[in-house]
């Protein structure tokens, strides 16, 4: 088995083929120094990957890193990979998961039906929809980034963990069962992408850390409004907890009123604390 990682992911990469004990195989992404002028993409092997299982890693977030994945895919078969697994840590466009309107493309099955183009098997980490992947011939796994952040919530200084809305309290669920502390939730009503507010809901936080678990954090916007509710009750310190840091256009200073924020290595940010290499490297073993 060898391990390739894409740009968007080479921590991670490197990270599964140390758990796999698998060779990596590095990738030039630059024929030139800085880049096409024209911002397209560019990737080589540098290594040999005839006959093998090869493991492809790459978030496909921002559009660049999906060319590259699809590049990479295609180069690894045409260097004559046996088999090709893909592990999307990521899986960018998932949440436009259905037609809302007439005439809309339902990007995320666009998204996976390429994907699985060049590819044998398809896992990702904690995905909006799953069933998108149902529409696929080939094997598809989801894996779960909530466990990393479970670890790190078990020793680090947090009394009780908080879902933001109803669709987050599986994940918070699963995490405090991992970090073995109490769990509740508020009531989000999104208004637009940059609007949230909470139903008011008063919840035991006086003097506690409490840590707020979702999927994704995108502009902060959701963490902030659950940060500032719990701060009006009193909450001493706020932990924003997350497995996608996507951390777009203002969540920087959205997140200002959060004491500390962590994110998996699905997507590299400067909050990245720990990974979901272990889980990945469980599931490629479980496919056999
Ligand atoms: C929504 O369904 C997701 O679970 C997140 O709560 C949402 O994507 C976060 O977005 P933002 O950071 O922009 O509030």
């Amino acid at each position: 088995m060898k391990v390739v990682g894409g740009s968007a992911s080479v921590p991670l990469a490197l990270g599964i083929a140390r758990e796999l004990s698998a060779a990596y195989v590095d990738v030039a992404f630059e024929k030139h120094p800085g880049g096409f002028p024209d911002g397209e993409r560019y990737v080589r092997l540098l290594g040999s990957v005839a006959g093998e299982h090869v493991v492809l890693v790459q978030t496909t977030y921002p559009d660049p890193k999906l060319v590259e994945f699809f590049l990479l895919a295609d180069a690894i078969r045409d260097e004559g990979a046996r088999r090709l697994t893909a592990v999307v840590p990521y899986f960018g466009y998932g949440r436009q998961d259905k037609r809302f309107l007439d005439g809309e493309a339902v990007s995320a099955k666009t998204i996976a039906k390429h994907i699985a183009v060049d590819c044998d098997e398809l896992l990702s980490a904690t995905i909006h929809n799953p069933d998108i992947f149902s529409m696929l011939s080939i094997r598809t796994r989801e894996v779960s980034g909530i466990p990393a952040l479970g670890r790190y919530l078990e020793a680090a200084d947090v009394d009780m963990l908080l879902a933001p809305d109803g669709n987050a309290i599986r994940l918070v669920k699963e995490a405090a069962s991992i970090a073995g502390k109490p769990f509740d939730h508020f009531d989000k009503k999104r208004i637009d992408s940059y609007t949230v507010t909470m139903a008011h809901k008063e919840l035991a936080v006086k003097r506690k850390s409490v840590a707020i678990v979702d999927d994704v954090i995108s502009t902060g916007g959701t963490i902030a409004t659950a940060t500032r509710e719990l701060k009006s009750q009193g909450a001493r310190r706020v932990v924003a907890a997350c497995v996608h840091g996507l951390f777009v256009d203002k969540a920087e200073a959205n997140l200002k009123v959060c004491d500390e924020i962590v994110s998996t290595d699905t997507v590299i940010s400067p909050h990245t604390k720990v990974s979901v290499a272990p889980e990945f490297a469980d599931a490629i073993r479980a496919l056999g």
